[in-house]
């Protein structure tokens, strides 16, 4: 039986240099948000590279409003403050660059083939494995913050997936057959983080970008972009520089930096 999340065991396996070393690190059982947390550590001036962490959430929340499932041991829910010196971009870029972190990470500690579907979604064999929710708190301006939140399905209870959920919800021990270390993932994500964020931060945010076309199960696929005031159908060619999901529709092209999209897999199914 692999450990369940600890910091000790985490602190041990950490090779990033100030992600994740902060001494505002904090870990809860059960917390409302790790991101409605950090926020607060964020506006009382906690440093760079702090991270929150839950063992379960209950209030987690995903992009547009959404409810994210959080049970107890079950992912890994984590958010992380950074506080960038350079404009490294809109938020979709940044959680483009996450993604791929994100990815990649997942790779190199358990060697499934990850698939990064606009603009935030973590996808393994057509399903949602896990998700990333950047924000920017409110505060003082002189000290900016991004709090970035990474949920990762790792050991799910098929019960506690709502009926609705479950052809499009999945966990990474069902995909890998085996038991998977969430401390191991948590080390190796704040390393990824930090080289993109690195990378992002000295003009690289091309470089990242161009890893995210790699990664993506969206270009070149049929897509219904939705959002709350219209619906767009079109081909997902390309994305732009600010992270913009760039669509070929009948009526030219359009550059969305907002919604929701669905994606035609190869079976026909909407991802
Ligand atoms: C999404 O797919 O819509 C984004 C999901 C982000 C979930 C993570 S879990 C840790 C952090 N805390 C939250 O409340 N949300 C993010």
């Amino acid at each position: 039986m692999v450990n369940k999340f600890n910091l000790s065991e985490f602190g041990v396996l950490l090779k990033s240099k100030t992600i994740g070393h902060s001494p505002a690190n904090e870990l809860h059982d059960v917390i409302d948000s790790t991101n409605t947390r950090c926020a607060e550590l964020a506006r009382e001036g906690a440093p760079e590279g702090t991270i929150v962490f839950g063992r379960q959430q209950t209030a987690g929340r995903g992009r547009l409003g959404r409810q994210w499932l959080s049970p107890a041991d079950s992912g890994l829910y984590m958010s992380i403050l950074l506080r960038p010196t350079a404009a490294i971009g809109e938020l979709p870029a940044i959680t483009l660059g996450i993604g791929v972190a994100v990815a990649k990470a997942i790779f190199a500690t358990s060697g499934l083939r990850i698939g990064l579907k606009w603009v935030n979604d973590i996808i393994c064999d057509d399903r949602k494995v896990g998700g990333i929710l950047a924000e920017m708190p409110s505060g003082d301006r002189s000290k900016p913050a991004l709090v970035i939140g990474i949920g990762i399905n790792t050991r799910f209870d098929a019960n506690d997936i709502p009926d609705e959920l479950k052809d499009k919800v999945y966990w990474l021990e069902a995909a890998l057959g085996t038991e998977y270390d969430t401390n191991v993932l948590a080390a190796e994500i704040c390393q990824q983080v930090e080289d993109v964020y690195t990378s992002m931060q000295h003009g690289g945010t091309r470089k990242v970008l161009d890893e995210w076309r790699a990664f993506s199960v969206t270009l070149g696929q049929e897509v219904i972009c939705t959002t709350p005031s219209r619906e767009v159908r079109g081909t997902a060619i390309d994305i732009s520089d600010n992270g913009a999901l760039i669509v070929e529709t009948h009526n030219g092209r359009e550059e969305l930096l907002g919604g929701e999209i669905s994606v035609r897999t190869a079976t026909g199914n909407y991802l």
